[in-house]
């Protein structure tokens, strides 16, 4: 039998869970700990396929990492911002979006040229978001592939030949933590101070994990100040919290099903990245959040905390697009939430998901379309709004990953809700993110 068959839940569900080490926060702390003079350890380390590619990426440019995938551990030993070495070929970064533009961002700084090249679906994701500022700071940078769009926009593969880099102002034309993460590492290596506008706040992982390694950063409203050439000290070890956008599938389906009740333990709270929560709390969500204190413990950044959900009856709500980039990853299965809940709900100013590993919008909508939601896709200009009109049931279908892993878990969850069995092409995709997700779900469901 091809794909995988996901029957409708029945009976209580009922369970408490930690989940893998937050995937942002992991790529920022081995990025980070890398471009230091200590051995940094750090723990909760999650092993899905994107941070184990950014593992990779940095052993190959001559730091050691030592992996102990059972203990979830990691201990990065690297050798100061200048530490880094040529690596005898190019980079193959497989499919991981963060680790390809945030490198960009230290391979800026380095005295060496590197060409990096990526899978099938990260080759058609923007890159020129993050070479533009790269080249307005000294880079050069230079795409292998001439596509049709290459005029106005760049994929992988690319060739960066790093040097004396000078700071600049920069107003982020898109709201992206990953091109705003580019630029603040490409600032550690520039004179003077690096100054980065956002239109609208993103995740501020990399803010968080820089002061922790001592970095001169500023933040002032959306404005963000670094100042560079100066090392980094690091601390000797970093703890991840728990992943929300991982957690965001289980918090859902807790939601949408009757008699649930669940616990998550050690999650990440970081505000930047809890958008979802507030939404689902205005749609009805019984949702209790409790920070705990360890975040002022020196080894932690992040604010973290338990979370309890139980069955709730959702309403639909409007999600502005300033909250969007709190809960950009979440998109997916918020349109499952919406797509359960009375009456219309409108996801404002969502066109980013076009860009992510597969278009979102288009994934998200054929998938629920089959499933029996009515969805429409409004442009205005270059913006774009969904609305999503909660069914009265969902039906069992054969839906399409796209090959995207927040695709294929939504899937699943929106499966155990519909009616009858709900067939997905393909889960592998799922091990980009979180490779437990299907093992968690049958524990919960069983
Ligand atoms: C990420 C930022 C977001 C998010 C991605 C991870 C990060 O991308 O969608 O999954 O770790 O900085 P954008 O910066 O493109 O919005």
């Amino acid at each position: 039998m091809k794909g995988f068959v996901v029957h409708q839940a029945s009976g209580a569900l009922r369970g408490k869970f930690v989940f893998p080490g937050d995937k942002s926060i992991a790529h920022r702390c081995v990025i980070l700990s890398a471009l230091s003079r200590k051995a940094v350890t750090i723990t909760n380390f999650p092993t899905n396929e994107d941070c184990l590619a950014t593992i990779q990426v940095f052993r190959q440019l001559g730091v050691r990492i030592n992996h102990a995938i059972s203990k979830q551990l990691l201990v990065v030993s690297g050798h100061g911002l200048h530490g880094l070495r040529k690596p005898s070929g190019p980079i193959v970064i497989k499919e991981s979006g963060t680790t390809f533009r945030l490198l960009l961002g230290v391979l800026a700084g380095q005295p060496f040229s590197v060409t990096l090249s990526a899978g099938k679906a990260l080759s058609r994701r923007p890159m020129a978001r993050v070479t533009k500022p790269l080249r307005l700071m000294g880079t050069r940078i230079h795409p292998i592939r001439n596509t049709q769009d290459s005029i106005q926009e760049e994929f992988p593969p690319l060739t960066i030949c790093g040097g004396d880099l000078h700071a600049i102002t920069y107003k982020m034309p898109v709201a992206s933590a990953q091109v705003k993460s580019a630029i603040l590492l490409a600032g550690l290596y520039a004179q003077g101070i690096t100054k980065i506008i956002e239109p609208v706040r993103t995740r501020d992982h990399t803010e968080r994990i820089l002061t922790l390694f001592n970095a001169e950063i500023k933040k002032r409203g959306n404005a963000i100040e670094l100042c560079g050439g100066k090392e980094l000290k690091a601390p000797k070890k970093i703890m991840v919290p728990g992943d929300i956008s991982s957690a965001a599938f289980f918090i859902v389906l807790a939601c949408i099903m009757p008699q649930a009740h669940i616990t998550i333990k050690h999650i990440s709270l970081n505000p930047s990245r809890t958008g979802a929560l507030g939404v689902l709390k205005r749609m009805g969500a019984r949702i209790t959040a409790t920070r705990s204190l360890s975040h002022r413990v020196s080894s932690n950044p992040e604010p973290q905390g338990d979370i309890s959900v139980k069955s709730s009856t959702l309403k639909s709500t409007v999600v502005e697009r300033n909250e969007i980039p709190s809960l950009i990853d979440e998109l997916p299965i918020l349109m499952v939430a919406a797509a359960c809940a009375r009456g219309k709900t409108v996801f404002e100013g969502v066109g980013e998901l076009r860009v992510k590993e597969t278009d979102r919008i288009r994934s998200m909508s054929d998938n629920l379309q089959k499933m029996g939601v009515k969805i429409s896709i409004i442009k205005r200009g270059v913006r774009e709004d969904i609305v999503v009109e909660g069914a009265k049931e969902l039906k069992g279908a054969r839906v399409k990953s796209f090959g995207d892993h927040r695709t294929a878990m939504s899937m699943v969850v929106a499966g155990l809700k519909a009616k009858g069995s709900t067939r997905i092409d393909d889960v592998a995709c799922i091990g980009k993110s979180f490779p437990r997700f299907i093992e968690l779900v049958k524990r919960l469901v069983s």
